[in-house]
């Protein structure tokens, strides 16, 4: 019987799922919420020796890191892996490794200062997209459609946000095909389902209230997809694309994917699956175990 810690902040829709999965497979995890725990670096916890694997689903993206780190350190099995959380977490680390592993991405800029932003917007052209380095559900991304619009965004980032919004990452503005984006979910290199997301606005979220239909998963998709999950280091992931006439390019990758709005539509049980291979982590670490003594 394999044993499994799920670490979470707080019970989602996709939580709720992933546990009836697990039990679905004969499996009770363990659930631990982030909120009680206390991270020593100097000595591991021995209750973590006892599981076969830690799956994270905590909400804050901060509290995931450090877990992993510490996992890491304490070389405890973890889904995901703290290379590829390292990557996904911050969008311009996401952007070099697509970049270096030579696949199609919107142009992409970093930039310390509003001055030297401005000039990097200028060059890409506008419609830009400023967006912070570290977050999701669309929270303060600005399409920039003129300098005078870009001046206002850059210095309310200066005066009214923290430093992790001194940093300023630009992308151009892909005008999207039917006002719609695709959310591929990527398994172990597989995209085992697809949907787009469509709305009258720009950002097409689901979290915001895009209308999430089935794309079907062609070659294109499916090759695109195992070469990003290879550039970031594998795992559950959730990838954004953008269709153009030259073919897709990826816009970012999630590493703590949310689904429930994509079961329906795609008709695939994304839940079991994502279980599934957790599971197989577990047996494979025990089996490394196993050899090792
Ligand atoms: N460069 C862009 N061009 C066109 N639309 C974009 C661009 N960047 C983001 N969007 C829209 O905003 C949504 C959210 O952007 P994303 O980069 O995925 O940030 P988040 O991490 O908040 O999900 C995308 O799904 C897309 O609809
Ligand atoms: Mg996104």
């Amino acid at each position: 019987m394999m044993r499994v810690a799920m670490i979470i902040t707080r019970a989602r829709a996709e939580e709720k799922l992933l546990l009836k999965a697990f039990q679905r497979r004969g499996i009770e995890p363990e659930l631990i919420r982030d909120e009680e725990l206390v991270l020593n670096p100097l000595a591991i916890d021995p209750r973590w020796s006892e599981f076969d694997i830690v799956f994270l689903r905590t909400l804050s993206t901060s509290r995931g890191l450090y877990l992993l780190e510490y996992f890491d350190r304490w070389e405890v099995p973890t889904v995901n892996s703290l290379r590829t959380a390292n990557i996904c977490a911050d969008k311009f680390k996401t952007s070099l490794a697509l970049a270096r592993a030579g696949l199609p991405q919107p142009e992409v800029r970093l930039a310390f200062t509003p001055r030297s932003t401005l000039e990097a917007v200028g060059e890409l052209g506008y419609p830009a997209v400023l967006k912070p380095l570290v977050g999701s559900w669309g929270r303060l991304l600005a399409k920039v459609n003129d300098v005078d619009a870009a001046e206002a965004v850059l210095e309310h980032r200066q005066t009214l946000g923290n430093f992790a919004y001194h940093v300023h990452f630009v992308q151009s503005y892909v005008d999207k095909p039917h006002g719609r984006d695709i959310r591929a979910f990527v398994i172990a290199g597989q995209t085992i389902c697809a949907i787009y997301r469509s709305s009258s606005h720009w950002v097409t979220s689901t979290a915001r209230g895009a209308l999430a239909e089935n794309c079907p998963v062609g070659a294109e998709l499916q090759d695109l997809c195992q070469r990003a999950s290879d550039a970031v280091g594998g795992g559950v992931l959730a990838m954004d694309l953008f269709e153009t006439e030259e073919g897709l390019v990826l816009n970012e990758i999630n590493h703590g994917m949310e689904f429930r709005n994509s079961i329906e539509p795609t008709g695939v049980d994304i839940a079991i699956k994502v279980v599934d291979y957790a599971l197989s982590l577990a047996e494979q670490h025990r089996q490394d175990g196993s050899e090792q003594t």
